[in-house]
C-alpha cells in the first residue's frame, strides 16, 4: 500500500501543477498536524513557494483551496494562520486504507531500497570487559537493521570483533603468570578479566612485563603455535559468553568478522596509501595527514611496522566493497570514536574506488547507572550484562506473580523474559540515542509512562479482548471501521495508525529507532483513551461494536509490528 503522505503529495502536485501551470513537485511537503484541530495532515507549500509564485503565501492558499478538484480523498481543506493548509480525509477514504494494514505490504519504493547495506554494530573486544557501550551498540545496531530489513533493503550483520591487539601479548604474559586453573574451569571469562587487570595492576610495579608483553605479541603475530592457540582460546571463550547475551537478545549476525579476519589485507592497503602518496613517513610512522588539518593526523602503520585499528578499518572497508558487495555501510560505536570514523571516511574518499562509497557513523551516548546499580567494576561486565536481564527479567516476574498467578509457571517464565529484555532494550531505544542517559529500574520498568511495560500492558490489553470475544463467539461482521455515527476519538486513532510507516521512513533517515517509540507510545495512549472511553464488548450498536473490534485488531497489528522493530517480543498476557 502506498503511504499516505505519498498519496497525498501525488494529488496536491497534480492539482497544484495545473493550477500554476508549472511543475512545483519539488516544494510539496506533506506533515503530519501538530494539533488534531489542525485536520489530519498539513502542508506548507503555500508558505515556501510564495517567492517562486509571486504572490502571498494567504493568496496561494486560496487559490489553491478553491481550485482544488473534486476527488475521493480529501473532505476538506482549510487555510490556517500565515498560509497553512490543513488536509481533513475522507471517512470512505480512511476506512479503505486502514482495512489494508495486516493485509497489504507498504510500498517504500520511493526510497530507493535497491541496496545491500552491512551494519557494523557490537563490536565487542576480545577478553577485555564488553561495556555498556557495545550493549548499546547491539541494541540499536539491531534495531537499525530490523528497520532498514522492513524497508526492503538488503543487510548483512557483521560483528566487528576486536580480536586482534596489543591486549592479548598482555593476556598471554598473564596467563602463564597468573591464571588460576580452578577459577579458569569455573568462570573462564571472568578469570580472564581478572588477569588481564592484575596484569596492569603488576606493569605499573615492573614495566618489564610490558616488554614481556610485547614479546609474546610479535610470537603470536608471527604464528607461535602455543599463541596462537592460546588467542584462539580467548576468542573462543569470549564469544561463549557474548553469545549468551545475543541469545537473550534475539540478535543475530551474518558475520563475525573481527579485526583479524583483515590482517593480511593490510599490506596492500599501506602500499596503495603510499603508491597514491596519501600516508607519508613521519619519524619512522606512517601518518595520513589532512588538509588545513582539520582532523588529526592518523597513523596507519607504527615505527615498529605494525598496523593500526585505522588501517584495520580501511582494508574492511575495501573488503566489503570488493567482497560482500554492499552499497552502504553504518557503523555504531559511541562517540568517543567520532574521530576515529571521520578520519577513515576521510581516508576512504581520498583513496577513491573502491574505498569510497556511502559511510554513517551512528554515534549514541553513554548510558550511567543510577540508583546504587553497579556497572562498571574492574571484575567481569559482560557478566554483568547477563546480570542486568536476569534482574528485569525477576522483576517482572515479581508483578506477574502477583497480577496472575494462575499463569502456568514456565509460562511466566517467558513472559518475564520477553517483558523484563523488552523492558531494557525499550529503555535504550527510545531515548534520544545522542544523548547520555541514566539508567534506573524505576524509569526501565514502569507501567506507566513511555516504557516498554506500558507498550507491552497495551498489547495484552487489546489481546484479552480477544480472548473475551473468543469465548463468547463473537466475529465482526462489519468491516467499517469509521462510521460517522462514532464519537471522533476512533478516527483519531486510525489516522494515527495510517501514520506508522511514516514514522518508520522518518526513523530511518534520521537513523533514530526513537522516532518509532515515540509514534508507539502516542498511539497506545489514543489506544488506551479509546479504550476507557468507548465500550467495546458491551456496545449495543452491533455496527459500531464490530467496528471498534478491527480497531482494536489493527492497533495490536501495528504495536506489535512497531515493536518488532526495536526488536521487542509481545506477549498474549501478563
Ligand atoms: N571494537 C571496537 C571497540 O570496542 C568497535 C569496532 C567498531 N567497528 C569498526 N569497524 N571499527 O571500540
Amino acid at each position: 500500500m502506498e503511504l499516505l503522505t505519498i498519496k497525498l503529495k501525488k494529488l496536491f502536485s497534480e492539482n497544484i501543477n495545473n493550477i500554476f501551470s508549472a511543475d512545483y513537485t519539488e516544494k510539496i511537503d506533506i506533515q503530519n498536524s501538530t494539533k488534531k484541530e489542525f485536520g489530519d495532515f498539513q502542508t506548507n507549500f503555500a508558505m515556501v513557494s510564495s517567492k517562486l509564485i509571486g504572490k502571498s503565501p494567504r493568496e496561494i492558499a486560496n487559490i489553491l483551496v478553491e481550485n482544488f478538484s473534486e476527488n475521493d480523498i480529501i473532505q476538506k481543506l482549510e487555510i490556517a494562520g500565515p498560509g497553512f493548509i490543513n488536509i481533513y480525509l475522507k471517512n470512505n477514504f480512511l476506512n479503505e486504507e486502514i482495512k489494508k494494514v495486516e493485509n497489504e505490504k507498504y510500498d517504500f519504493s520511493f526510497l530507493n531500497i535497491d541496496k545491500t547495506v552491512i551494519i557494523d554494530y557490537s563490536s565487542p573486544n576480545i577478553a577485555k570487559r564488553m561495556h555498556i557501550g557495545h550493549l548499546r551498540s547491539t541494541i540499536i545496531g539491531d534495531s537499525i537493521k530490523r528497520i532498514l530489513q522492513f524497508l526492503g533493503f538488503h543487510t548483512l550483520a557483521d560483528n566487528h570483533i576486536g580480536d586482534w591487539g596489543t591486549q592479548f601479548g598482555k593476556l598471554i604474559v598473564a596467563y602463564k603468570n597468573w591464571l588460576d586453573k580452578k577459577a579458569y574451569e569455573e568462570d573462564p571469562i571472568g578469570e580472564l578479566e581478572k588477569i588481564y587487570v592484575k596484569f596492569s595492576d603488576e606493569a605499573k610495579i615492573n614495566p618489564a612485563l610490558e616488554d614481556e608483553a610485547r614479546e609474546e605479541l610479535k610470537k603470536l603475530q608471527l604464528g607461535d603455535e602455543n599463541n596462537q592457540k592460546l588467542w584462539k582460546e580467548f576468542i573462543d571463550i569470549s564469544l561463549k559468553e557474548y553469545n549468551k547475551i545475543y541469545d537473550r537478545l534475539g540478535v543475530n549476525f551474518d558475520y563475525y568478522f573481527g579485526e583479524s579476519f583483515y590482517n593480511n589485507m593490510m599490506p596492500s592497503v599501506l602500499e596503495e596509501l603510499k603508491q597514491k602518496g596519501i600516508a607519508k613517513e613521519d619519524q619512522g610512522a606512517l601518518v595520513v595527514f589532512f588538509e588545513n588539518n582539520r582532523l588529526p593526523p592518523a597513523i596507519v602503520q607504527k615505527k615498529d611496522g605494525s598496523f593500526l585499528y585505522t588501517t584495520s578499518d580501511l582494508a574492511t572497508m575495501k573488503f566489503r566493497k570488493d567482497e560482500l558487495k554492499v552499497d552502504e555501510a553504518v557503523y555504531l560505536t559511541d562517540d568517543r570514536q567520532q574521530n576515529h570514523f571521520k578520519q577513515v571516511f576521510e581516508i576512504g574518499r581520498m583513496l577513491g574506488e573502491p574505498y569510497n562509497y556511502k559511510k554513517t557513523h551512528i554515534v549514541f551516548g553513554i548510558m550511567r547507572f543510577g540508583n546504587g546499580i553497579i556497572f562498571s567494576s574492574r571484575s567481569g561486565n559482560t557478566i554483568r550484562l547477563v546480570n542486568l536481564l536476569d534482574e528485569a527479567k525477576a522483576q517482572v516476574k515479581k508483578v506477574i506473580d502477583e497480577k496472575n498467578p494462575d499463569i502456568p509457571e514456565d509460562e511466566k517464565e517467558k513472559i518475564a523474559e520477553i517483558v523484563g529484555s523488552g523492558a531494557i532494550k525499550y529503555f535504550d531505544l527510545s531515548q534520544n540515542r545522542t544523548s547520555d542517559i541514566t539508567f534506573t529500574w524505576d524509569k526501565v520498568l514502569s507501567f506507566e509512562g513511555n516504557t516498554g511495560p506500558y507498550l507491552q500492558y497495551t498489547y495484552v490489553r487489546i489481546m484479552s479482548i480477544f480472548r473475551k470475544l473468543k469465548e463468547e463467539n463473537i466475529e465482526p461482521k462489519n468491516n467499517d471501521i469509521i462510521l460517522d455515527n462514532m464519537n471522533g476519538i476512533e478516527r483519531e486513532l486510525a489516522v494515527e495508525l495510517l501514520k506508522f510507516p511514516q514514522a518508520v521512513v522518518k526513523s530511518y533517515e534520521n537513523y533514530r529507532p526513537n522516532i518509532i517509540a515515540d509514534y508507539l507510545f502516542d498511539m497506545a495512549k489514543l489506544f488506551n483513551n479509546f479504550y476507557n472511553s468507548s465500550s467495546i464488548l458491551k456496545e449495543e450498536d452491533k455496527k459500531v461494536m464490530d467496528a471498534r473490534i478491527l480497531l482494536a485488531r489493527k492497533t495490536a497489528f501495528i504495536l506489535k509490528e512497531g515493536l518488532s522493530l526495536l526488536g521487542i517480543s509481545t506477549v498474549n498476557r501478563m
